[in-house]
């Protein structure tokens, strides 16, 4: 009997560790469409979004995680639309990036903004 409750609690234990481990691996991984994302955003917006390297005075808001109020930093609406229209026709020192991204990577760097992760 004290062995059976034994064994009951480490396959307790064990299994909670197991759901452990593969909620991280979850968060940690971008599907391939965020991965381009995140690509274009290393590339394009993070030497502004993450570094502020031209020490621009208004400095860039943090955008991980921009979809995760109802409004961006400006307080327009948090939307895909807006956040297009950003990047589209720039946004007081943040230059226009019209003709820059394809569709598809217009829309892999939304799924990538979305994820909120790193
Ligand atoms: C040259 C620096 C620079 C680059 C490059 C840049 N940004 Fe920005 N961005 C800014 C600044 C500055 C602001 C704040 C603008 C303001 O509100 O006056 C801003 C604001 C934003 C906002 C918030 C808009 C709002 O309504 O509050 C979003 C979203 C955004 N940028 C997305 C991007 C994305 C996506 C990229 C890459 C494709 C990018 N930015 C590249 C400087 C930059």
């Amino acid at each position: 009997m004290m062995r059976l409750s034994r064994l009951g609690s480490w396959a307790a234990l064990l299994s909670g560790m197991m759901i452990g481990l593969s909620g991280c691996h979850a968060k940690a991984a971008l599907t391939p469409q965020q991965a381009e994302g995140k690509h274009l955003y290393d590339a394009r917006c993070a030497h502004c979004h993450e570094f502020n390297d031209l020490a621009l005075k208004k400095v860039p808001p943090n955008l991980h995680g921009v979809f995760s109020g109802a409004t961006l930093p400006s307080g327009t609406p948090a939307t895909d639309a807006n956040v297009v229209r950003t990047v589209l026709s720039g946004r007081g020192m943040m230059p226009s990036f019209a003709g820059r991204f394809t569709d598809e990577q217009m829309a892999a760097l939304l799924a990538y903004l979305h994820a909120g992760i790193r």
